[in-house]
C-alpha cells in the first residue's frame, strides 16, 4: 500500500513571512491521510524544518549537486540539503533541465549522491507540448526515467513526478486517459526493471496545473499516488483543499 503523497513545489518564491503558510497548513492538517512535503528555496529550508518540526509536514530541497563538496559557486550538496533538516529532494525538474541544461545523466548522478546521503528523491520526467503532438510522449519519458533513475532506487528512496512540460502554470491539463496512460506506462517500466517488489512501491506523483478543484478527479486516476503541485502550494488556503482530496 502507497502512502499518498501532496507535495509542494514553492519554486524561486517566498521569504521567511512565507513560513507562516507552514504553520497554518500544520493547524489545518495534525492527521493527515497523506504524506505532505513542502520544497521551499534552499535559504528557507532550515528555517521552515524548524517550523514543521512536531507537524505532519516534510521539508525537501529543489536541486542537489551531483558532488558531495567542493569549488561549486552557488550550489548546495545533498549533505547540506540533509543537515539543514530536508527529508526529500527534487531533481531533473524540467525547469532545471531547460534553464540549466541538466542532462539525464546530471539527473542520475545527482539522485545517486541524494540517495547515499540519506535523501529521498523526487525525480521529474514530462513531455513538451510538440513531443507529445507528434505521438513521442512515452518515448521520451521512457528515454527520461531510464536515463535519469540510478540502480539504487528503492521503494523508500525514489518518488517520479510526471510533469508535462505544456501543464506546468498553463492551467491546462491533461485529459485522464492521458494522465492514467502515462502512469501506468511508468509503473510497468519501474516494475520490469526493479522488480514488482520495489516497482510498486514507488510513488508516482502527477504535477501541472493542480489546483483544489481538479485534484480529486486526478487523485481518482489508477497509479497516481498524489501531486506535485507549484503554484497551487504557496498558501496554505490554495494547497488544504488538494490534500483533503488525498484524505
Ligand atoms: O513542480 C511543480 C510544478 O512544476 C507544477 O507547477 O504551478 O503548474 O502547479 P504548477
Amino acid at each position: 500500500m502507497r502512502q499518498k503523497m501532496a507535495a509542494g513545489n514553492w519554486k524561486m518564491n517566498g521569504t521567511s513571512a512565507s513560513l507562516d503558510a507552514l504553520q497554518a497548513l500544520a493547524k489545518a492538517h495534525p492527521a493527515p491521510g497523506c504524506e505532505i512535503l513542502i520544497c521551499p528555496p534552499a535559504p528557507l529550508i532550515h528555517r521552515a524544518a524548524q517550523s514543521a518540526a512536531g507537524t505532519a509536514i516534510t521539508i525537501g530541497g529543489q536541486d542537489c549537486h551531483s558532488a558531495p563538496s567542493g569549488a561549486h559557486t552557488g550550489d548546495t550538496s545533498a549533505e547540506m540539503l540533509r543537515d539543514a533538516g530536508a527529508r526529500y529532494v527534487i531533481l531533473g525538474h524540467s525547469e532545471r533541465r531547460s534553464d540549466h541544461h541538466e542532462t539525464s545523466a546530471e539527473v542520475r548522478a545527482k539522485a545517486r549522491l541524494a540517495m547515499e546521503t540519506g535523501l529521498a528523491t523526487i525525480i521529474c520526467v514530462g513531455e513538451t507540448l510538440t513531443q507529445r503532438e507528434a505521438a513521442n510522449t512515452l518515448d521520451i519519458i521512457g528515454g527520461q526515467l531510464s536515463e535519469s533513475v540510478p540502480d539504487l532506487a528503492t521503494g523508500e528512496n525514489l518518488v517520479i513526478a510526471y510533469e508535462p512540460i505544456w501543464a506546468i502554470g498553463t492551467g491546462k491539463i491533461p485529459t485522464m486517459a492521458q494522465i492514467g496512460e502515462v502512469h501506468d506506462f511508468l509503473r510497468t517500466r519501474l516494475e520490469a526493471r526493479f522488480g514488482p517488489g520495489v516497482g510498486r512501491s514507488v510513488r508516482l506523483l502527477y504535477g501541472g496545473s493542480v489546483k483544489g478543484n481538479n485534484a480529486a478527479e486526478i487523485f481518482a486516476v489508477p497509479n497516481v499516488d498524489g501531486a506535485l503541485v507549484g503554484g497551487a502550494s504557496l498558501t496554505a488556503e490554495d494547497f488544504s483543499p488538494i490534500i483533503t482530496a488525498l484524505d
